[in-house]
């Protein structure tokens, strides 16, 4: 195992009527800034909810947070902020709402052009607002992490972001916030979720056998659950293991003293800034290529993956290992989720494009070894074709 420190503050208020227990963990004298993205929270009651939590409170209000959050938008509320002097931040919604709040929250008393701290990948963090958050999404781990991506329209450039200034101070996940998710907005969180685990997972072997016993068992369970999460019936178990799921995904537990990948979100991130396709659905798309092109360097990990996860026991190591790969591959396409570039009318042409992006944001060196050139980055996106 590799040497780590391990670090988490954010509270998790988890369970039903929950969000009325944000009043003992927003200060009494705090005035308030809600953040949200479009009307999804307004339309299911949750805005309502909230404001009544608060009581006396304070309350000013941020809505129309994108998904993918914009760094134009995130701008405004910074200077609402500086204007008003409020001093406590709450985030409404999902991954976007929640990272759009956490740059927020570090650009406000950022002193110097709050672009650098994207650019420096949150490096340059040394305070940030406090902050809490709403969940009402389960994919991203947001609310229980310090990282977030941000992108700038301008140059369609989507930067992630990470310091221990930004954890949320607490997170209510309260499943019934789930019920009113569209059925694609369900199965990208169950994707999104997989593939955290994947980057922190399908490594090389350290010998964890924790970190890689958890990972295992996040995998399973969302393989057991995706079928009832589509199906969109409002089980609340099922929702519940969705969202803890997700949670535990990319909380900082099982990548804890292991190696990490993160290569197939780093080129995911391209294709949505380029593309516009939803964060999920690009990793959908990057990963089993990536399984792939990499079979050699993850061969062991592959192997057990296999073994462990799908129960994949039958044929030599390479029919193991392309019979894994396969069955990751159905499990997005059975979600819903496409894994072709095809499938959303990219083609060879399109790959210059990305390989660019990759270069100007000096992602040339991505994954676990840091061998994944831009040469091996354009072999992955080929073998998505
Ligand atoms: O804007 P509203 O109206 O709220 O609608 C949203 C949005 O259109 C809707 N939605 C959210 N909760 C809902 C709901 N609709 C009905 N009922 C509800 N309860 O869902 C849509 C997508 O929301 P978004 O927040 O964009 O989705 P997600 O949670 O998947 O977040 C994606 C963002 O998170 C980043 C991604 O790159 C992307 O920008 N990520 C953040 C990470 C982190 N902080 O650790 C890690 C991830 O790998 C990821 O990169
Ligand atoms: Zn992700």
């Amino acid at each position: 195992m590799l040497n780590f420190e391990f670090y988490n503050p954010t509270r998790i208020i988890f369970g039903t009527d929950t969000i009325q227990r944000i009043h003992d963990f927003v200060p009494s004298d705090a005035r308030v800034l809600m953040l949200y993205g479009g009307e999804s929270a307004r339309k299911n009651g949750t805005l309502d909810e909230v404001r009544t939590a608060l009581g006396q409170r304070e309350i000013q209000e941020f809505g129309g947070i994108e998904p993918n959050p914009s760094y134009e938008t995130l701008m405004k509320a910074v200077e609402l902020i500086r204007e008003q002097k409020l001093d406590f931040l709450l985030a409404v919604g999902g991954g976007s709402v929640i990272d759009g709040t956490k740059f927020i929250a570090a650009a406000v008393n950022y002193a110097g052009d709050e672009w650098q701290i994207l650019e420096t990948h949150g490096a340059k963090i040394t305070q940030a607002l406090p902050f809490g958050s709403v969940l009402t999404l389960p994919a991203t781990g947001s609310e229980m992490n310090s990282g977030g991506v941000v992108t700038r329209k301008s140059t369609q450039t989507k930067l992630a972001f990470g310091s221990s200034h930004v954890f949320p101070q607490f997170s209510v996940l309260d499943p019934n916030k789930t019920y009113s998710l569209p059925v694609r907005q369900l199965a990208n969180g169950v994707v999104d979720a997989f593939i955290h685990v994947m980057e922190q997972y399908l490594t090389y072997s350290v010998n964890a056998q924790v970190q890689d016993r958890f990972a295992e068992s996040l995998l399973q369970t969302l393989i057991e659950i995706a079928p009832k999460v589509v199906e969109e019936s409002a089980d609340y178990d099922t929702r519940a293991n969705l969202m803890w799921t997700a949670t535990m995904a990319l909380n900082g537990l099982i990548g804890a003293g292991v190696p990490q990948d993160w290569s197939t979100h780093m080129i995911g991130h391209e294709l949505t800034a380029l593309h516009n396709i939803d964060h999920a659905r690009t990793l959908a798309i990057v990963l089993p290529a990536n399984m792939q092109v990499r079979r050699a360097q993850k061969r062991d990990k592959l192997l057990q993956y296999a073994e462990r996860v799908w129960h994949i026991v039958d044929g030599d190591e390479e029919q193991r290992i392309d019979a894994a790969i396969a069955r990751t591959r159905a499990f997005f396409e059975d979600l819903g989720l496409p894994t072709r570039l095809a499938d959303y009318q990219l083609g060879a042409k399109d790959i210059d494009e990305v390989i660019k992006q990759l270069e100007a944001h000096k992602l040339t060196k991505l994954g676990e070894h840091q061998d994944i050139s831009l040469d091996v980055s354009r072999r992955i996106l080929e073998a998505s074709l």
